[in-house]
C-alpha cells in the first residue's frame, strides 16, 4: 500500500495536486570530467563559486530534515558526483540518517569514469545502486559526444559497479539523431548480455548552446520502433512514479526504458526534488524559481525554518514542465549545475 506512512509526527512534502514527495536529488558538484553537449558547452563553463558550494555538514544537515519529511530516496548528482572529493564520505552520512520510514536508500548518478577507484568503497559506505551515462559503444561517437577520449574508462568503470555489488547496474543514454540513434539495438544487446538495465532518454531543452529542437529530437515512439525491429518488447505494469517506462526484453527477466519527458511527461507523479551544490532547492529541473537553503543554514535557522522552506518551495510547484509550451523558457543553470 502507498500513502503517507509516517507514524512519528510530520505531515510529508504533498503539493497542491496532492503529490507526496519521497525522492530528493542533491548535486553534489557542478564540475564534470566530460563535456556532453546536450548539458554543457566546450569551454567557459561558468562554475559555481567555491564559497558558495554548501559543505558536507551543510549538506547532511538539509537532507537530515528532509529525511525527518518523510523523503525516502536520495539520489546523488552532479557535474559528475564523484568528483567531490569526499564523495564517500556523504554516502556514509546519508545512508546513516533515519527518518520516520527508516534510512533512505542512496543511489548515484554518475559518467562512471571515477569507479573503477570507488566503486567498492561506496558500496561499503552504504551506496544501494548506480546510473552510468554511457550513449554510444563506439570511441569516436564518445569522443565527439563527450568532447573526451574516454570510452574505454567509461566501460571500466561499469564493470567495477557489477563487480562490487551495485545492482542493478542502470545505464542511461539520451538519444540523439544522426548520433547515436542508430546505437539503440546494440546498447540494449550489451546490457541485457551484462544483466545491466539499459534507459534511453529523450532530449530534454537542457542544452547551453541552445539548439534543441522539438521537431528533431528522438521520441519515445521512434525508439521503440528500432528496438522493436529487434526485439519483442511487452510492457511491464506497475511504473509507479518512476521516469521510466519498461519493457522486458524478449520476454524477460532483461527490461528496457525509455524515460520520455517531452513526448510523454510523467509530471503528474512526480515525487521528485532537488537540492543545488550551492544549496538552492527546486522544485522542478525546469522550474525558474528556486529556494535558498544555502542563505537559510548559514544565517543560523533551526529545523523548523528549514521545514518551512522545503514546504513553500513545493506549494510554488507548476503541475508539469510545459516544454511543448510556445512560451516555454530553458532554466537559468546549465543541467550540471541543476543535477539530473
Ligand atoms: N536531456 C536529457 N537528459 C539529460 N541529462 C543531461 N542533460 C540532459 C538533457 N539535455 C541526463 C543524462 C545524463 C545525466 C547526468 O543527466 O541522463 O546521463
Ligand atoms: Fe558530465 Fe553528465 Fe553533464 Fe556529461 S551529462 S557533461 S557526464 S554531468
Amino acid at each position: 500500500m502507498s500513502g503517507p506512512r509516517s507514524g512519528a509526527g510530520r505531515p510529508p512534502l504533498v503539493d497542491r495536486f496532492g503529490r507526496v514527495h519521497r525522492d530528493l536529488r542533491i548535486s553534489l558538484t557542478d564540475r564534470c570530467s566530460l563535456r556532453c553537449t546536450y548539458c554543457m558547452p566546450a569551454e567557459g563553463v561558468p562554475w559555481l563559486p567555491g564559497p558558495t558550494m554548501l559543505t558536507t555538514d551543510e549538506i547532511v544537515r538539509i537532507a537530515r530534515v528532509a529525511v525527518g519529511l518523510g523523503i525516502t530516496e536520495i539520489r546523488l548528482t552532479g557535474g559528475e558526483p564523484l568528483l567531490r572529493p569526499d564523495a564517500v564520505e556523504v554516502v556514509r552520512r546519508l545512508a546513516a540518517l533515519d527518518g520516520p520510514d527508516g534510512p533512505p536508500e542512496v543511489s548515484l548518478t554518475t559518467n562512471g569514469l571515477r569507479l573503477p577507484a570507488l566503486a567498492a568503497p561506496l558500496r561499503e559506505a552504504g551506496l544501494a545502486r548506480v546510473n552510468v551515462s554511457l550513449d554510444t559503444l563506439r570511441r569516436e561517437t564518445f569522443r565527439t559526444l563527450t568532447r573526451r577520449d574516454r570510452l574505454e574508462a567509461t566501460l571500466a568503470g561499469i564493470a567495477a559497479a557489477d563487480a562490487a555489488g551495485l545492482h542493478p547496474v542502470k545505464l542511461n543514454a539520451v538519444v540523439m539523431r544522426g548520433v547515436n540513434d542508430d546505437e539503440v539495438v546494440d546498447l540494449v544487446r550489451f546490457a541485457v548480455e551484462r544483466g545491466y538495465q539499459m534507459r534511453f532518454i529523450e532530449q530534454m531543452p537542457l542544452d547551453p548552446g541552445h539548439t534543441w529542437d522539438r521537431r528533431a529530437m528522438v521520441t519515445q515512439a521512434e525508439i521503440l520502433e528500432r528496438l522493436r525491429a529487434a526485439f519483442t518488447l511487452t510492457e511491464v505494469p506497475g511504473r509507479g512514479s518512476a521516469p521510466a517506462e519498461l519493457w522486458h526484453v524478449d520476454g524477460g527477466p532483461a527490461t528496457v526504458g525509455v524515460i520520455a519527458s517531452v513526448t510523454a511527461p510523467f509530471c503528474g507523479a512526480c515525487d521528485r526534488v532537488r537540492l543545488t551544490a550551492d544549496g538552492q532547492l527546486r522544485a522542478c529541473l525546469f522550474a525558474r524559481a528556486e529556494t535558498d537553503l544555502r542563505s537559510l543554514v548559514r544565517e543560523g535557522a533551526d529545523d523548523a525554518a528549514l521545514e518551512a522552506a522545503f514546504r513553500a518551495c513545493l506549494a510554488a510547484k507548476k503541475a508539469g514542465h510545459d516544454i511543448d509550451d510556445p512560451a516555454f523558457l530553458q532554466p537559468d543553470r546549465p543541467m550540471s549545475a541543476i543535477g539530473g
